[in-house]
């Protein structure tokens, strides 16, 4: 019988996130939030970093002790520098970091300003590529970390009206390769993990013309079984495949994509054929 809570009785590491510090951007609220309660529900310990400093600060009081709030902008290199000094000074060091933080723009390309692109894919690929960085050496001095870049579907198939925002998740995912390869022999883990549709509080600011209810109805998920889906995902499922890769349960994962989004990107049922309308 072990007494480590993180491994079962032969030895294997289960989700447990005990005594783990990570750190989740753009938890102040959304799926970062339910991230970082998550974490703190297994026993870790959160630094919340996000541009909304009060909602942010009021996410971290609401969840406890386990958690704290440091104000970041994910584009700017010193803002990483200061997250980075106060993990160090409040939880002494970190063992793992949520690339959460993301803004969207639905649109046209041909429509888009080329400054709200450019800001699009500061926000969304820049800003994880910095925070890869910026934490590499305090997860490397403490012996590892695993490190979970946030994609989408739209990082797997594209769309119209996501041109730019597919750009940047389709990134994370080359950027989720690369660093893995660079940081295998620190023992720093790092995954992509690409949700379906679970938050339509993200695009509701940014819909414009957009016709959610429309799309809701019209969209190829609704009715999912008739597509060959078993449901639709919600933010508890995409959590779930966080924690998981944060743990030492997904040792044996680096440098891969991890879809929670129910077959939406798998393929779609034929018709004409045998299993089509069954
Ligand atoms: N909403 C969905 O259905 C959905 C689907 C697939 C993937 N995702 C991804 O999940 C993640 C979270 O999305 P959400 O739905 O919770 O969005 P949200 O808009 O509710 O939350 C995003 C958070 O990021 C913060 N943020 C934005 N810019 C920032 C910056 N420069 N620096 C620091 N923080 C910043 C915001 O303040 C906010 O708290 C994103 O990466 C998003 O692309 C969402």
């Amino acid at each position: 019988m072990t007494d480590d809570p993180s491994t079962t009785r032969s030895g294997d590491a289960i989700t447990r996130l005990d005594r783990r510090r990570i750190l989740v951007t753009g938890a102040a609220q959304g799926l970062g939030e339910a991230i970082a309660a998550r974490i703190v529900d297994l026993g870790g310990r959160v630094l919340i970093g996000d541009v909304l400093v009060a909602p942010g600060e009021a996410t971290a009081e609401r969840l406890g002790p386990a958690a704290g709030f440091v104000e970041l902008d994910v584009t700017s290199p010193e803002g990483w520098d200061r997250a980075v000094r106060v993990a160090d000074d409040e939880l002494g060091g970190l063992d793992g970091l949520v690339n959460n933080a993301a803004i969207l723009h639905l649109g046209l390309l041909e429509d888009m300003a080329p400054e709200r692109l450019a800001r699009l894919i500061e926000v969304n690929l820049v800003g994880p590529a910095l925070g890869i960085r910026a934490v590499t050496p305090v997860l490397r001095s403490g012996g590892g970390g695993s490190i979970v870049n946030i994609s989408s579907i739209a990082g797997l198939e594209g769309m119209n009206s996501t041109v730019a925002y597919s750009a940047s998740k389709w990134g994370l995912r080359g950027l989720t390769r690369s660093s893995a390869i660079e940081l295998g022999r620190d023992r720093i883990r790092v995954n992509t993990v690409c949700p379906g549709m679970g938050n339509p509080e993200m695009f509701t600011p940014f819909i414009g013309d957009f016709d959610l209810p429309l799309y809701l109805e019209k969209a190829p998920q609704v009715p999912y079984q008739e597509q060959g889906r078993p449901r639709n995902v919600d933010m508890h499922d995409v959590t779930e495949m966080v924690v998981w890769l944060l743990s030492d349960a997904a040792r044996g994962c680096s440098g891969a994509d991890f879809a929670v989004d129910a077959a939406w990107t798998a393929g779609k049922l034929a018709p004409g054929v045998p299993g089509f309308g069954r």
